[in-house]
């Protein structure tokens, strides 16, 4: 049976198969090869590259040998404010600030308010900004270099932006629109022109520099459909395609799918109260068996396993020890209570100290926020 999973940019549902999705979004795969490549730049690899956590890319190759060249690259990534934000969500802001860091690099982070007001039709606008300055927060608390970071709200930031975005509309059809995004005759006007406005920060530097520039996109998967578009449409305004690097998703703590603020039960968010995160991770779903003594007998299964995901993800960052888990997983030696107790600690640990960031988040936000 081929099991079923939805990916777009506004869902993403059932247990992804990524060498599908590559096949299905035209993806290249990261290769042990290419990673050996990055290496060389980096000295190092984040154990996101080393676990396929970043699973694929594009023109990667690209943005390196430029980057031998001497022709520096940016960053853009970006966040839809539609609710407060959860551990899935840290996934691509990770890799985005350890690139940073690796490559001194300058970051534009979007803030798309516009979108979820359009997409999200039940919220009002200024929930949406009260969101987004809660989620920029988050951003800021993942230690982002405020010298070298820019954060914008698409409808604060429109003199700049939305010039730009007009550009890029005039080269895309309707019929383009509804092929990629599913749009129906019955959607509101105001998401065939979206799209557009996410291809902006693709070249905004290159527009400011007045020279070239090229763009790194780190992202979760889901996004690629926009940058499909805009990789189209920006060598007919002159500019380089963006590159781009792929995540996977979190999975929630439930049986299957990713994390979602849908399903509050199955997810964390950032500032919850760490003692009911704690609960929530006692409460996961997990590959163990009916019963400790058949654990015991049979081992439990850590690739259905919803709490080995988050060790994987982001809570056992040392290889040896993450197989550790495993081995003693299957082989009955470590069964679900302790396991979930040792994950529920961390994730309480990691939270008080993510909130204590934000906090002091909140002193230099300005220092990020790039303005009309
Ligand atoms: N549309 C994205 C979201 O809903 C936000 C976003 C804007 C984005 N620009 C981006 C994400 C660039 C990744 C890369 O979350």
């Amino acid at each position: 049976m081929v099991e079923k999973f939805i990916v777009t940019p506004w869902e993403v549902r059932g247990r992804v198969n990524y060498n599908r999705l590559i096949k299905q979004f035209g993806l290249v795969p990261i290769t042990d090869e290419l990673l050996e490549k990055i290496k060389k730049f980096t000295h190092d690899l984040h154990y996101f590259f080393r676990r396929k956590i970043v699973f694929a890319h594009r023109d990667i190759d690209w943005i390196l040998s430029e980057y031998e060249k001497k022709n520096q690259f940016y960053l853009y990534t970006g966040r839809g404010p539609s609710g407060y934000t959860h551990l899935g969500h840290l996934i691509p802001w990770i890799i985005t600030k350890w690139l940073q860091d690796k490559f001194n690099a300058k970051l534009y982070f979007q803030i798309t308010d516009d979108e979820k007001f359009l997409f999200k039709e039940s919220i009002s606008l200024e929930k949406i900004k009260e969101f987004a300055y809660d989620n920029i927060l988050d951003i800021i608390a993942l230690g982002f270099d405020p010298k070298k970071t820019r954060i914008f709200l698409n409808t604060e930031y429109a003199k700049t932006l939305y010039p730009e975005a007009i550009k890029v509309a005039r080269h895309i059809t309707i019929s383009t629109a509804k092929a990629v995004f599913g749009f129906k005759n019955d959607s509101n006007i105001g998401k065939i022109f979206f799209t557009s406005m996410q291809a902006v920060p693709a070249f905004l530097e290159s527009k400011k520099m007045g020279r070239n520039v090229p763009c790194l996109i780190p992202l979760a998967a889901d996004q690629d459909p926009h940058f499909r578009i805009a990789r189209d449409v920006l060598p007919k305004l002159g500019y380089y395609k963006p590159a781009i690097l792929h995540t996977k998703f979190l999975p929630g703590l439930g049986p299957e799918g990713k994390m979602s603020t849908s399903e509050p039960e199955t997810c964390i968010f950032t500032i919850e109260d760490p003692n009911l995160a704690a609960k929530k991770v006692m409460n996961a779903f997990t590959g163990g068996g009916a019963t400790e003594k058949e654990q015991r007998e049979k081992g439990g299964n850590p690739d259905i396993c919803s709490v080995y995901q988050y060790y994987l993800f982001l809570f056992e960052q040392d290889d040896e020890k993450l197989n550790q888990i495993a081995q003693e997983c299957k082989n009955g030696k470590r069964i679900c209570g302790e396991c979930k107790q040792i994950l529920a600690e961390r994730v309480k640990k990691f939270l008080i100290e993510h909130q204590e960031k934000r906090s002091a988040a909140k002193d230099v936000l300005e220092d990020f926020m790039l303005r009309d």
